[in-house]
């Protein structure tokens, strides 16, 4: 028994947990205390990296999803999506971690990040490369089987498959659009809502970009649907 407590896997850590993770490069990414500027450097580059590495979590899931979108496999593409929409719910609460940062502590922290700014994320970055790709691959379906949106959401119970897909990429489009809003509303709170980052982009600009949707067709369909019903209840 005691041979199952010694590592066998090749590198660097006393167990075999520690080897296959690599947690003594991944715990050296941060700061020490002495370099610290304030204490609350560590939750801020905690939340960050965390950040970080979930988003490269869901953009792996995401792109895993078009391959199988394009090759027609509905449910197992619906069935990663989900999961990359369920990580993604994780860099969205991490945000509220930061609201308690005061706004004179941040700015302690704020001198040491050069030019440092979210819009080089490559997390984030990562998503919305992936995000019209799987729009594409979603639309050459539709194209395929001889539909338009309006015609897959009311036929939704014979293109399941289909339609399941298009609701989890709606999921994607919303968790983008949360994240954004509640990054939005740290960054009001934390520096305000009339002054510029650390890259020289006014807070304004998260506000226009926050307006972006990748899939818009798929929320207008329900005005449509609801324009239709609306228009029915009154001719009845
Ligand atoms: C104290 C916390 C934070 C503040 C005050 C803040 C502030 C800002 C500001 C002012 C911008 C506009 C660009 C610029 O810097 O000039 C920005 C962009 C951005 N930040 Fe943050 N941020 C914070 C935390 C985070 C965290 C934890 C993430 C997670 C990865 C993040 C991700 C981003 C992203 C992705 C953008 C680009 C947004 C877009 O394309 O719509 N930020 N941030």
């Amino acid at each position: 028994m005691d041979d199952l407590r010694k590592p066998i896997l090749p590198g660097k850590g006393a167990s075999d947990y520690e080897r296959y993770l690599r947690t003594d490069e991944l715990l050296a990414l941060q700061k020490g205390p002495e370099e610290f500027r304030h204490p609350d450097e560590m939750t801020f580059m905690v939340v960050h990296q965390a950040s970080e590495l979930l988003l490269k979590g869901v953009a792996w899931e995401l792109e895993r999803a078009r391959v199988l979108i394009a090759d027609g496999d509905f449910f197992n593409s619906a069935r990663l999506l989900r999961r990359g929409n369920h990580m993604l719910e994780y860099p969205i609460s991490m945000l509220h971690e930061l609201e308690t940062i005061t706004p004179y502590d941040y700015h302690l922290i704020r001198a040491g990040l050069g030019h440092g700014s979210g819009l080089d994320s490559p997390g984030f970055l990562g998503l919305l490369h992936i995000g019209p790709r799987l729009g594409e691959a979603f639309q050459s379906q539709l194209t395929r089987l001889n539909l338009i949106v309006d015609e897959l959401y009311r036929r939704h119970a014979e293109f399941f498959g289909l339609h399941d897909l298009a609701e989890r990429l709606l999921d994607f489009d919303e968790r983008v659009h949360l994240f954004r809003f509640h990054h939005l509303k740290l960054a009001q709170r934390i520096i305000g809502s009339g002054v510029v980052g650390t890259m020289g982009t006014p807070v304004e600009v998260l506000h226009q970009r926050m307006e972006h949707l990748f899939y818009k067709e798929l929320w207008d369909v329900r005005n449509r649907i609801t324009a239709q019903a609306m228009q029915k209840e009154q001719d009845d």
